[in-house]
Parts: structure tokens; C-alpha cells; sequence
């Protein structure tokens, strides 16, 4: 089966004006003759500029890093879909980790983003992952479960096709501690035998499943190896053009 490959930039909020528009020149500069389909995901600020940087590349996309799930209103400090696909933006990340936890974004409130997304063409990277003692107690596949029960699974077969998925191990995120790819596999596995059953094979095998967690270009390459390993959502290693484009690169 011959997948979508996909690495996606998750800046989260770092860059300065400059930074990023140095950063996204680099990452450009660097990007050779590639098959895997890039996705820039960098703070609102940057989206405009780095759309204009991109526009004769054909595989690399922008992406933001979340949405609100009203169209447009009273909601200060907040970001509508209409404005993100105004400069350009084609993906947004759905549900990240920082966002559940820092920001209390609930699988409902998640659901809603997904749907928004949708109805007004964005294409959602929706995020899931278990925190260290949820893997520790051996939940950690209920827990994922849960996660797309609520937050994805009431799409229809037509719109969940829109959807990449990001499974993000909490405990691996900025850490330093990948997890191995015996482990990415299991639960890639898992989270694809759970599409199946709910979408039907067709379906599950051609949906895409990214890793996310301390993937770096020394690891990248055994990690996408894995049979139901898509690509990486990658944060810090994405800070660096030549990390990030390293970690493109490591699809054999
Ligand atoms: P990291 O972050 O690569 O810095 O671990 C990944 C993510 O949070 O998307």
C-alpha cells in the first residue's frame, strides 16, 4: 500500500518575525527533489510571509497550530478558520498536546475545531498520545482510543479522509526520549486496526498516521520505517533547517 509521507514543522511558538522568515528561506533552500509532502506549521505571525515563500514549491503546505470553533466573533486573542485560509493556510493541528493540557481543550471542544475545520476546508492534523502514567498503568491504548472516539470518529467516510492523524506520546514531546519504534509501531498499528473497524480497511490503509516526540534526524529514519508509520510531526527538531530537512529526507 502506498501511502501519503508526511513531515510536518510544528514551530509552536517560537520566531521571531526574522527568525522565521530565515528559518522558512533555509528550510526551502535546503528541500531537494522529494516525494514526502512538507507541512509548515508556524505561528500566526509567520503565515502570510511563509505562504509567498512557498508558492512555486508543490510539496511543501502551511499549516497553523490550532483554530477556534466559532467562525467569527467575540473571542479576543483567538483565530477564526476563514482568517487562517485567507493568507493561505491548508492544514491546521487539532488538539496537540500543550493545547489539552495547558489550555483544557476537551475531545468535545476538539470535535467542533474538527468539524469547523472541515465545513470550511482546512484539513486537520488531530493529535492524540497518553501522558507518561497513563502508559505507566497500561491504559494507554484506551486512552487513544477515547481520544479519537470523541474527537474524530463521528466524521463521515468522506470527511475523516481529510484527516491526518498525529500520535504524540506526551512523554517523548520536547524530552529527549523517543518513543522506540517498536512501540511507534504497536500503537500506529492499533490506531489503524481502530479506523478499520470503525471506516472499514479501504480506508484504514490509506489513512495517514504521523509519530510525534523527540524525532530527530539520528532516529527519524528507523521510526518512518515502520510499517504503519506515515511521517513525523516534528517541534524541535524543526527549528533547524538542516535537522528538519534531514528528518525529510529519511524515508528510504
Ligand atoms: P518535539 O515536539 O519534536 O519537540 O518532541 C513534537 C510536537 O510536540 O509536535
Amino acid at each position: 500500500m502506498n501511502r501519503r509521507h508526511i513531515v510536518a514543522g510544528n514551530w509552536k511558538m517560537n520566531q521571531t518575525y526574522e527568525e522565521g522568515r530565515n528559518l522558512a528561506k533555509n528550510i526551502i533552500a535546503k528541500i531537494g527533489h522529494t516525494k514526502t509532502e512538507v507541512i509548515l506549521c508556524p505561528p500566526y505571525i509567520h503565515l502570510k510571509n511563509i505562504n509567498n515563500t512557498i508558492k512555486d514549491v508543490s510539496n511543501v503546505s502551511l499549516g497553523a497550530q490550532n483554530c477556534h470553533q466559532n467562525p467569527k466573533g467575540a473571542f479576543t486573542g483567538e483565530i477564526s478558520v476563514s482568517m487562517l485560509k485567507s493568507v493561505g493556510v491548508e492544514y491546521v493541528i487539532i488538539g496537540h498536546s500543550e493545547r489539552r493540557e495547558y489550555f483544557n481543550e476537551s475531545n468535545d471542544q476538539l470535535a467542533e475545531k474538527i468539524n469547523i475545520a472541515l465545513e470550511e476546508g482546512l484539513k486537520p492534523i488531530y493529535c492524540c498520545g497518553e501522558k507518561l502514567e497513563i502508559r505507566e498503568s497500561g491504559n494507554h491504548f484506551q486512552l487513544v482510543e477515547n481520544q479519537l472516539n470523541e474527537g474524530l470518529f463521528h466524521l463521515s467516510e468522506k470527511a475523516f479522509q481529510e484527516v491526518i492523524i498525529a500520535y504524540e506520546p506526551v512523554w517523548a514531546i520536547g524530552t529527549g526520549v523517543t518513543a522506540s519504534p517498536d512501540q511507534a509501531q504497536e500503537i500506529h498499528a492499533f490506531i489503524r486496526s481502530l479506523i478499520e473497524k470503525k471506516y472499514g480497511s479501504e480506508i484504514a490503509q490509506t489513512a495517514c498516521i504521523l509519530y510525534g516526540g523527540s524525532c530527530k534526524p539520528g532516529n527519524a529514519k528507523e521510526l518512518f520505517g515502520q510499517k504503519d508509520v506515515d511521517g513525523g510531526l516534528i517541534g524541535g527538531a524543526s527549528l533547524k533547517a538542516e535537522d528538519f530537512v534531514s528528518i525529510i529526507n529519511s524515508f528510504s
